[in-house]
């Protein structure tokens, strides 16, 4: 239960901050017991500010951890009747116009298990400030669109703590004794959220990069002496990002020093303080036999986020905390295209929509569904969403997609131009857009303030004598928690039409409708619709025959589309369409069909008085689709420029959960059984197919992580798994042949996952024994030890809860450590579909155990391990009670966080 009522902060009740900061100067003295922090600003009155009449009062925010040793202003104690403190806030009452305050607080970094603020993970301190930790080191005006100027200087012992970071660069150092210190100047504005400091016992790699201006940039990446030997690739893609964001965007580095910092209890995945970034260890460290290719790929695009937001974020800074998809949305998409750079365009755009439609969706279906830009918040750090980050992302992409490359740059050069060294809205952002290029976005604008996903309906129609052809699309939006009916949304729809030979048709098209005209490099054609309106036909003229429709190419807009589209159009889209993602799409949207059709089977069966043995026979036209994609791969032989990456992309049934969302009650147990028969029917009627990519695509002796050969690797993955399906003595023997001779940890993860995954006699004799070889031979690599739970935890098969439970058990599991617990807790309740949602409610329940526990460790975590829990609403209705009992438990939980709160409450 919670104590008094938490606030509910509003967007619109923004005020500009009474007081500025010129400069801060924290002198932070770290110690095992207590850590005293001293900091003396030197502030002002805010001319921007509405002055409240008589009202001189200043007040600061900090936490309740902060124990308070003095305050003094222009240098005079101050005494208890010229200040307040009440709970989070300390209130200085008639301050002069301009002041130097001077406070000195005392904490102990040790205690803290929130991981916000400073806080110590294994040997080191380090901090983590973002949304609101600095306030936990200090009192200050911790909110974004206060920017100063900070010097920090850091004392601790020699010994423990050699090493001494914090923002800028480091002016002067000295030793006192078994002490040292080092001061640290940044000499740019910044608000509070990007300050970090680090001490620690660290090993580092440095290398250099010089800037496009010809500027010396110093790197370097810290990690405990047994993890540097895992920096490499982190360096790589540090320069690879600095590179890029030149190239693309036409930004530069600013300081001389850039450092990345590894540790391993992180909340997050990193965060982008200005020149000493902080990195969770599983963002930024790999190596082959430890990091599996998703590993590898997910370094490279973290370490490209957080550098960009050295522009998108950090020069230019969000003004309050409700604008935060103006950092987050846009440095994803910037992020997104790093990686779409480095690698395969379509697999990045297919694995964003992907990630799109498996989190995202469903959160804007849910009763926690906000806009991008949210109205209002009780815990900000709840607002560290899929629609704030990928959403946001999509709602960036847009704009990019209406303006096309060329004016896209004008406006990011104006944006970046016009609010260099500001704190700014999602408005200045979209208006920077509309100014350089003279376009109106007004109606663009209501997707930053309306939520839910759009609906689109297409319906096409050929007129043979007239040689047209009329796209007739209808758009709607279901109403969401607050917002009952939505305005047309502006959305681009980018659209290509296949003749019957598969090729694209040159496009002419009457009226003022088109945003702008995509050539292909090898000369297809598609155009993007402006498509404003509830209902609008588009009639596309000279068509000479009656085309297949390619529509949302690219996926040009985060809607969905309904099209009636029948098997055979989706086979003939799968094998002709010019559109690589609209190519995986028709694939998807063929297994889609014909899952749900056993799905319906499935359910009719049950629902027999007598319960009949369903007719889940697979529609052959999906084997056949599946057959020709393995045909072509098998075609290519070992030419290495064949992207295999795509074919392992193309033989990816749609997610349970992906399947799930697209259900109006979730049958979790049928979707399962449905998907699982379709995976054993390709596996039985393909295995030859299946047995020649696998051996095909046997590699060498040498590990690299470049595009084609992590498809290579994925490729034979799937067909490994496929194979596994049947549970066969032949298929066991060759994950057990990929185990023991694996080079890197893709090939060695995907063989035991395989095994583990099977309740065939076969694998289930060797299991234990494989992932005790495993647990033995990584039982000091914290990330592999991690993906060692995950395994265990994500298998489908039953008793799994129990494995997790006795797993709780086990010497290396904690609660502390948000990567462990994600392992396993987060694991199992987000991608165990059958077994967290067991009927008899024993997932729920445990869940909800692990929360409340969890709760009084680290408020963050515990309300983002909450979501499956919230999403009650999709299920039946004895799920749905056993669900809501679990979070009336929840609440009823003595001294529950903010962060648990919201969301539980928002839900129930
Ligand atoms: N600024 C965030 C880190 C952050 C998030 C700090 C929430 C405090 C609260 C950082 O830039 C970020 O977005 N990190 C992502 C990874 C990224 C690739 C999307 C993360 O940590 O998951
Ligand atoms: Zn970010």
């Amino acid at each position: 239960m919670k104590e008094g009522q938490p606030q509910n902060i509003q967007r619109s009740e923004y005020t500009a901050p009474s007081h500025l900061i010129e400069t801060t100067d924290l002198v932070v003295d770290i110690n095992e017991d207590i850590t005293t922090v001293k900091s003396v600003l030197k502030m002002s009155k805010n001319p921007a500010a509405e002055s409240k009449a008589g009202s001189q009062d200043l007040v600061l925010d900090g936490g309740q951890d902060l124990e308070t040793i003095s305050i003094k202003v222009d240098g005079r104690e101050l005494s208890s009747n010229e200040y307040s403190i009440e709970g989070e806030k300390l209130s200085l009452f008639d301050v002069p116009e301009s002041f130097q305050l001077e406070t000195s607080v005392a904490i102990k970094p040790q205690e803290n298990t929130t991981l916000e603020g400073l806080y110590k993970s294994g040997g080191m301190f380090c901090t983590q400030c973002e949304a609101e930790g600095f306030r936990h080191i200090t009192w200050y005006l911790d909110r974004p669109d206060v920017l100063s100027k900070f010097r920090t200087t850091v004392h601790a012992n020699k010994k423990d703590y050699p090493i001494l970071l914090s923002n800028g660069n480091d002016i002067e150092r000295g030793e006192e004794g078994e002490r040292h210190w080092v001061t640290w100047e940044d000499p740019f504005n910044k608000p509070a959220y990007l300050f970090a400091l680090v001490a620690g016992d660290l090993e580092c790699v440095e290398d250099q990069f010089t800037t496009m201006s010809g500027r010396d940039v110093k790197l370097q990446i810290f990690s405990e002496a047994h993890n540097i030997d895992k920096v490499g690739h982190g360096m790589t893609s540090l320069k690879n990002s600095m590179k890029w964001d030149e190239e693309a965007y036409g930004r530069e580095y600013d300081l001389d020093i850039f450092m990345i910092v590894a540790v391993e209890s992180f909340n997050m995945g990193a965060m982008e303080n200005k020149g000493l970034n902080i990195f969770n260890t599983s963002c930024v460290l790999a190596r082959p036999d430890t990091t599996t290719d998703a590993g590898y790929q997910r370094v490279e695009a973290v370490v490209g986020h957080e550098y960009f937001h050295n522009w998108s974020g950090n020069r230019v800074t969000c003004r309050d905390w409700f604008q935060l998809s103006l950092k987050e949305g846009f440095t994803v998409l910037r992020d997104q295209q790093f990686s779409a750079a480095m690698g395969s365009e379509t697999v990045c755009r297919v694995n964003d929509v992907a990630t799109l439609r498996a989190a995202q969706f469903p959160e804007d279906a849910g009763p926690m569904a906000h806009p991008i830009r949210p109205d209002s918040y009780i815990e900000i750090n709840n607002f560290y969403t899929a629609t704030v980050y990928e959403k946001g992302a999509e709602v960036v992409r847009m704009i990019r997609t209406i303006l096309g490359e060329n004016k896209f740059r004008l406006g990011t050069d104006l944006y970046f131009d016009r609010h260099d060294g500001q704190a700014v809205t999602t408005e200045d952002f979209v208006c920077a857009m509309e100014d350089a290029n003279e376009i109106n976005l007004e109606q663009f604008r209501r997707w930053y303030s309306q939520a839910g996903t759009p609906v689109v309906d297409a319906l096409g129609e050929y007129d043979a004598e007239a040689r047209t052809y009329t796209l007739t699309l209808a758009q709607s939006c279901p109403a969401t928690p607050g917002q009952k009916n939505k305005q047309p949304f502006h959305m681009p729809i980018t659209v290509g039409l296949l003749s019957s030979t598969g090729d694209d048709q040159a496009l002419s098209i009457t009226g003022d409708v088109i945003a702008n005209k995509i050539r292909s490099a090898s000369g297809e054609e598609s155009v993007v619709l402006n498509f404003t309106q509830d209902k609008e036909s588009f009639v596309f003229t000279d068509v000479p025959e009656a085309p297949v429709p390619s529509i949302l190419r690219g996926f040009s807009a985060p809607v969905k589309l309904e099209y009636p589209y029948t098997r055979d159009d989706f086979m003939f889209l799968m094998s002709h369409d010019s559109d690589g993602f609209n190519r995986w799409e028709a694939g998807q949207r063929l297994a889609i069909n014909v899952i749900q059709e056993m799905i319906a089977n499935l359910q009719q069966a049950k629902a027999q008085p007598v319960e009949q043995s369903a007719d889940i026979a697979v529609d052959q036209r999906l084997i056949s689709a599946f057959a020709s994609v393995l045909d072509q791969a098998i075609a290519a032989g070992k030419d290495p420029s064949f992207d295999r990456a795509m074919v392992a992309e193309m033989l990816i049934l749609p997610s349970e959960s992906y399947l799930a969302e697209l259900m109006d009650v979730v049958d979790v147990d049928a979707i399962h059984q449905a998907r699982e028969r379709v995976r054993l029917e390709i596996a039985t009627r393909l295995r030859p197919q299946l047995m020649t990519i696998y051996e095909l695509c046997e590699g060498g002796y040498t590990y690299e992580a470049t595009g084609s050969e992590i498809g290579r690797r994925d490729l034979r993955n799937i067909a490994l798994s496929y194979l596994m399906q049947q549970g066969d003595d032949e298929s066991v023997a060759l994950c057990r042949k990929q185990f023991e001779t694996a080079i890197c940890m893709s090939d060695t993860a995907a063989a035991i996952r395989a095994v583990v995954n099977s309740s065939a006699d076969a694998a289930v004799i060797v299991k234990s024994d494989l992932l005790e070889t495993f647990y033995n031979r990584w039982e000091n690599e914290a990330l592999v030890i991690d993906l060692w739970f995950t395994m265990q935890a994500v298998c489908p098969l039953p008793g799994t809860l129990d494995t997790v439970k006795d797993l709780m058990a086990h010497p290396a599991f904690t609660l502390n450590n948000p990567n462990r617990l994600r392992s396993l807790i987060g694991a199992f309740a987000g991608q165990n579909n059958v077994n967290f949602h067991s009927v008899d409610g024993s997932g729920y329940e445990f869940l909800a155990s692990q929360i409340i526990a969890v709760d009084a460790i680290n408020p963050q975590i515990a309300a983002r391990i909450l979501g499956p829990l919230t999403r009650w609403g999709n299920y039946d209705t004895k799920r749905q009670a056993l669900m809501k009992e679990q979070l009336n438990r929840i609440l009823a939980t003595e001294n529950l966080s903010n962060n648990v709160f919201e969301i539980v409450s928002k839900s129930l």
